[in-house]
């Protein structure tokens, strides 16, 4: 019923929807799985007290990550337009102020920011897979294993070429559409993701060290936790879900009245999770197992993994392997990021679908140009005091992802209407008190906690 209502009240163009709620809930768990999960958590979780910081980070994924989550899908469904145009309509319509379509600005405005940089990175990936295949890795040891990484970071040629290699990748599979590309990627990769990852935890299993991995990542060690950890955890919490940049919100937009945005959200925060313990559970065996330094940090995928790989029989197979799975969960990453400027194209200037993904995506190559020169040629111009690839990381993360945030969550729970919001999220009295609660206080204070912490 309110579904044709709806339909009925909706602009003439026609407007895309999820085909299942499985589909949906893959694409959405493409989007939060990706080089945060694989890449970040791990060493986060080694380095910052194990099981304590797990079970930190477990709760700011309930009190702060799994209510802005609902709360973007829910702006997004209501609205079924742009993040921009979403938030002004649903304003305009709760008697507030135009002025809230600000929060879809500067929320598609950080997708557009990050993808330049998202698609850098997902290059080093699809690098890093060509060279697992021709047996690059063999016999590596940890001065040559730095000196490939530098040396692809200090090679524009080949930086750009990866990088252009990646960005055509996402731009051909959103101009195929929200369910012929998005949803079917999502269908395609998601379940070869984790069949992936399960061989590769298979892997861990057999080499004997993976108790002490379970231990790494597990036993918790609450000396480690500081005030510093926390506010790790919660960012993290944040980046995971892709939250703050209008992804989820879009993504919401496709979304039909007949999903429950609270179970539905679960699901991809425990997906979410699970993949980045399993993650942990596929890289540290690995690395315990060669005598590897668990806490190399940032380099621990890109350096520390292709010396292991290397040495051990059947490395090539688990190197191809491994970073496949960190291609591809870049990749379901990386269409989340096109998608809302996209939408915005498509739908405020004429053109068409297939014309909008090719313009937002030479934007966002171009810029990302800009972002890989900074590990080269441009290493030396700095605005700020950071170099171009930083500058964007910095603006985006400590200010437009809070600030997109807190807009949305805010929004939600102060301006929409307190009835509709209830019934949608088909909440008894005292389960909304508790949503009221979260939406209204906790959650905006962890997000401005963070914010002014991060300064
Ligand atoms: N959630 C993704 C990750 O954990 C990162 C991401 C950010 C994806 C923004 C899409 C949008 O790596």
């Amino acid at each position: 019923m309110s579904a044709t209502l709806a339909q009925a009240a909706a602009p003439a163009h026609t407007h895309a929807h999820w085909s299942s709620r499985a589909g949906f809930v893959l694409a959405a768990t493409g989007s939060a799985v990706g080089l945060g999960n694989i890449w970040k958590f791990p060493y986060m979780v080694g380095q910052s007290g194990g099981g304590a910081f797990v079970l930190i980070y477990l709760a700011c994924l309930a009190a702060i990550g799994l209510p802005i989550l609902v709360a973007e899908w829910m702006v997004g469904r209501r609205g079924q337009k742009n993040p921009i145009n979403t938030m002004s309509e649903l304003a305009a319509q709760a008697g507030r102020t135009r002025m809230w379509a600000l929060v879809g600005v500067s929320g598609v405005l950080a997708a557009f920011l990050i993808l330049s940089f998202y698609s850098v990175i997902g290059g080093w990936a699809l690098a890093y897979v060509k060279d697992a295949a021709t047996g690059v890795f063999a016999g590596l040891d940890g001065d040559r294993a730095g000196a490939l990484f530098t040396g692809m970071l200090g090679d524009p040629g080949s930086l750009l070429l990866w990088h252009t290699a990646f960005m055509a990748l996402t731009v051909g599979i959103v101009a195929m559409g929200v369910t012929g590309g998005l949803e079917r990627t999502a269908k395609l990769l998601m379940p070869t993701l984790a069949l992936l990852l399960l061989l590769l935890v298979g892997y861990g299993m057999t080499t004997g060290s993976f108790m002490a991995a379970l231990d790494y990542l597990f036993r918790p060690d609450w000396s480690e936790v500081t005030g510093q950890v926390f506010i790790a955890a919660l960012g993290h919490a944040f980046f995971t879900l892709s939250l703050g940049m209008a992804v989820m919100m879009a993504y919401g937009s496709y979304l039909g009245q007949d999903v429950n945005l609270l179970s539905t959200a679960r699901t991809v925060v425990i997906l979410d999770t699970v993949i980045a313990l399993a993650a942990g559970l596929a890289i540290f065996p690995i690395v315990f197992a060669n005598g590897l330094d668990p806490a190399a940090g940032p380099g621990l995928i890109f350096v520390t993994l292709p010396i292991a790989f290397g040495s051990i029989g059947g490395g090539t197979i688990l190197a191809i392997m491994f970073f496949l799975l960190l291609t591809f969960a870049a990749v379901t990453s990386a269409i989340s990021l096109l998608e809302p400027v996209v939408e915005l194209l498509e739908e405020r200037t004429p053109l068409s679908r297939s014309a909008a993904t090719v313009t937002a995506g030479i934007a966002t190559w171009a810029l990302g140009i800009a972002a890989l020169l900074s590990f080269n040629a441009w290493s030396e111009v700095l605005i700020l005091g950071m170099n171009v690839f930083d500058l964007l990381d910095t603006l985006t993360s400590k200010f437009l992802l809070p600030l997109t945030g807190l807009g949305v969550i805010l929004f939600t729970a102060w301006c929409l209407d307190r009835d509709s919001v209830r019934q949608e999220l088909g909440l008894s009295a005292t389960g909304f008190s508790v949503w009221n609660a979260v939406t209204r206080y906790i959650a905006p204070i962890g997000v401005v906690v963070v914010f002014v912490s991060s300064l």
